[in-house]
């Protein structure tokens, strides 16, 4: 079965406990598995990675190439300033979707900027988990 890459970064193992008024009370794989499902139903495996330094996030988009389908892409704070990561999947040869819980445009200024949503197809931001699912369906739209 082909497969899509769902990375997730820095805190986002703490989903449910940190945060809540912000970031809910679903847990990370409460989302993992809303992402799965939305997979299977387009024919696709979905492969789940979390990370709480940039490195290792940096190494899995390297070992994306050539093996998944395509990338989503929470790369929590470092979406604001690890540009290690922008660098990576701009050498990434398929497509990349940003999603983010949260909408950062409408929190403290440092979260307006994302050095990802220059290098991705699109940007779910907003919608807490139910973005999971949008971006599952957006990525499966981009590889027919
Ligand atoms: C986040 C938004 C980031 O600004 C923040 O640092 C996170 C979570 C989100 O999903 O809303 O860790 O990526």
């Amino acid at each position: 079965m082909k497969t899509i890459l769902l990375v997730s970064g820095p805190n986002l193992n703490l989903l449910g406990e940190r945060e809540p008024e912000i970031y809910g009370d679903a847990t990370l794989a409460d989302y993992v598995e809303l992402a799965s499902s939305t997979a299977a139903d387009h024919g696709y495996e979905l492969v789940h990675r979390q990370f709480n330094d940039e490195g290792g996030i940096v190494e899995e988009i390297h070992s994306a190439r050539g093996t998944h389908e395509g990338i989503i892409i929470n790369p929590g704070a470092l979406t604001h300033y690890g540009w290690s990561i922008h660098d990576a999947l701009a050498a990434y040869d398929g497509p990349v979707i940003e999603i983010h819980l949260s909408n950062p445009n409408a929190r403290e200024p440092w979260r307006h900027t994302s050095v990802v949503a220059p290098v991705a197809l699109g940007s779910i931001v907003g919608f807490g988990g139910y973005g999971y699912e949008l971006a599952v369906n957006a990525l499966a739209n981009a590889l027919k």
